[in-house]
This record gives structure tokens, C-alpha cells and sequence, in this order.
């Protein structure tokens, strides 16, 4: 009900001569006047980011009454603030934005969404309810998938680097709690979290950290990082120190080229598989433009890849109902 209202309001926002039939037919998205959606990424500097944007691209590209108008916020909240108002401002279609972090852009999306733009909010979530639809993962199922294959790998006993994404991002938070529940370390003493760090998901921060974690301990079993370019920075880095033979690499993201290749080069022993969701927006973009009801959360799913799996494609990672959900 409320969708509907939001679709047809964000019509008439675009009707400069107010909400009529008129202005209705005038936004049908047609090929001579397709349905105007803009794109906020909060950066391209990450292969994943540059992926999102391409599936969307794709995605789109088979829908001749619907235009993407991308921008890249260049991993600045104030940025994508901005690009949100702007979109606002020019009266696109609809919204999708994939946000830096959760508290600076939760105003701008609301406020987008409440002049009746539907706003579709990807992989990383903003607070409250004020937007029209999330998509992503369940970055608390991966985490502890991650920590569940550790504590089985070591039969519970091993010392453990975590190189945690950005602590103001909900997949960082999520990757890390999801973790610590997959680890029941109250269960597992002898599982132990030697060094944590924010490497902020990026490589050469990763790097970095993983040389203060080597030069500090002597014993490394695991380093799990909340992605892939984490833990190959990690292994950059220990493989520098002469270390990398002993100790194991776990990361998140699995895009074919990047992580699934990892692992087939022997570089990570295990990664888990975070979809950019970029067709799905498209998917759930026109179903809102249509005027279709949509759910407020959809859920992604996830795949295990191993040296063992890579080459079947993974093996699924099954939704557990209970436990706790993002
Ligand atoms: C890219 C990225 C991915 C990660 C996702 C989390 O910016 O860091 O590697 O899985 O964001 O939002």
C-alpha cells in the first residue's frame, strides 16, 4: 500500500503540472521516455563496487524504456549525501543507493523517500525504516559461516587475526558479530582472537595491519578478513615475512575473478560468496516503478568456495532460521 503510494507519489513529483492521468502516462517508462533511476556507489575504487555497478548496467541494458544515471561518491559520505539531493533535485524515477555508511546517509535517503522517491538500498544498510526496499546478503549468516568453518577446521583450537571492513558499515558490524557466534568461543577455549584490526576493506590497510599482527605473535593459525582484498593483503604481507606456509586465509566476496581465483591459485583456503545484488535491483526496481508491492528486506544468498569446490561453483550456504538476523 504505502509502495504503491510511494511509486505514484514520486510520479507526480516529476509531473511539473501536477498528478494527473496525464502526468501519469507522461512517466509509463517508455522507450521514448523511459523510467530515470540514479545510481549512487559509494566508490569504484573496489573490484566489487566496479562489479555492482556492471551487473546493474547490465541489467538494465535489456529494458529499453528504462536510463541509469551512475555516480561514484568516491568512498565520501558527504559525497553521496550530495548525489542523493541532486538526484532528488533532478525528480528521477527512483533511487538505488549503495551506502558508504549507515548514519551519515540515513537523512538524505529518508528525506528522498519521503518526497515519495523510492529509494532501493543495496549491500550496506542505513538506520531506520525510510526507504522503500533493502537488498543484500546476511552478512551475521556469513560471518558465522566463517567462524563455524574455522573452529571446525582447527577442531577448536587456534590463534586467530581478524581484519575487520569499516566498523561505521552494517556489513562490517554484521561480519564480525556473526563471527564471534560462529566461533562459540565460550565452548571453544582454545580458539583465540590473538589481533584485531580495521582495515577499513582495503588491501594496502589490510597489508599493513598484518605486519603489526605477524611482528607481535609469533603463532598465526587463521586470519579471517571481512573480504577478499583483506586477506590477500594479509597474505601479501606474511608472504613477505617468509610466514605464509603456516597459516591459513579466509575472506568474503568470491567474485570470480578476484577471490575464486585466490583460491584456486592457493592464496585463500576459503571464501564466501557476497552477490552484488545489481540485477536484483534492476529486477526490483521495475517491479516498483510498476507499481507492484515488493518486500521491505530481500535476502541474498551465500556459497562456501574451497580449493575441494571452487571448481563446481561452492557448495550453498543453507538460511538458518534461528539465531540471530541483521
Ligand atoms: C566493497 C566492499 C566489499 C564488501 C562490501 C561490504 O566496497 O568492501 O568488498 O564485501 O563492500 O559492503
Amino acid at each position: 500500500m504505502l509502495l504503491r503510494f510511494a511509486a505514484s507519489a514520486s510520479l507526480c513529483a516529476l509531473a511539473a503540472a501536477g498528478c494527473g492521468t496525464q502526468a501519469r502516462q507522461r512517466h509509463a517508462g517508455t522507450p521514448e521516455d523511459p523510467w530515470i533511476i540514479g545510481m549512487s556507489q559509494c566508490n569504484l575504487g573496489e573490484p566489487w563496487r566496479v562489479q555492482m555497478d556492471a551487473d546493474v548496467r547490465r541489467a538494465a541494458a535489456e529494458f529499453a524504456n528504462l536510463r541509469v544515471i551512475f555516480k561514484d561518491a568516491q568512498n565520501e559520505s558527504l559525497t553521496q549525501r550530495a548525489q542523493v539531493e541532486e538526484f532528488v533535485e533532478q525528480g528521477v524515477d527512483l533511487i538505488v543507493i549503495s551506502p558508504k555508511e549507515a548514519a551519515p546517509l540515513t537523512r538524505p535517503v529518508a528525506e528522498a523517500y519521503q518526497q515519495g522517491i523510492p529509494v532501493i538500498v543495496l549491500d550496506r544498510a542505513v538506520q531506520g525504516d525510510q526507504y522503500t526496499t533493502f537488498i543484500g546478503a546476511d552478512n551475521v549468516l556469513i560471518g558465522r559461516a566463517a567462524g563455524k568453518w574455522i573452529r571446525e577446521t582447527f577442531g577448536g583450537s587456534g590463534k586467530i587475526v581478524e581484519l575487520k571492513g569499516l566498523m561505521t558499515s552494517t556489513p562490517g558490524q554484521d561480519r564480525n558479530r556473526g563471527f564471534l557466534l560462529g566461533l562459540e568461543l565460550e565452548r571453544n577455549p582454545g580458539l583465540e582472537i590473538v589481533f584485531t584490526a580495521e582495515m577499513q576493506w582495503l588491501e594496502p590497510n589490510a597489508r599493513r595491519e598484518m605486519e603489526s599482527a605477524l611482528a607481535t605473535n609469533r603463532d598465526i593459525d587463521v586470519v579471517y578478513a571481512h573480504n577478499d582484498p583483506g586477506a590477500h593483503g594479509a597474505w601479501l604481507a606474511a608472504r613477505a615475512a617468509g610466514r605464509e606456509q603456516g597459516v591459513l586465509f579466509v575472506g568474503i566476496d568470491a567474485l570470480p575473478h578476484e577471490g575464486q581465483q585466490y583460491v584456486r591459485q592457493g592464496i585463500l583456503d576459503a571464501t564466501f560468496l557476497y552477490p552484488t545484488g545489481g540485477d536484483k535491483a534492476i529486477e526490483v526496481a521495475l517491479k516498483i516503478l510498476r507499481g507492484e508491492e515488493v518486500p521491505k528486506h530481500i535476502v541474498l544468498g551465500t556459497r562456501l568456495f574451497t580449493p575441494e569446490n571452487v571448481d563446481r561453483g561452492g557448495e550453498p550456504i543453507e538460511l538458518e532460521t534461528e539465531g540471530e538476523r541483521p
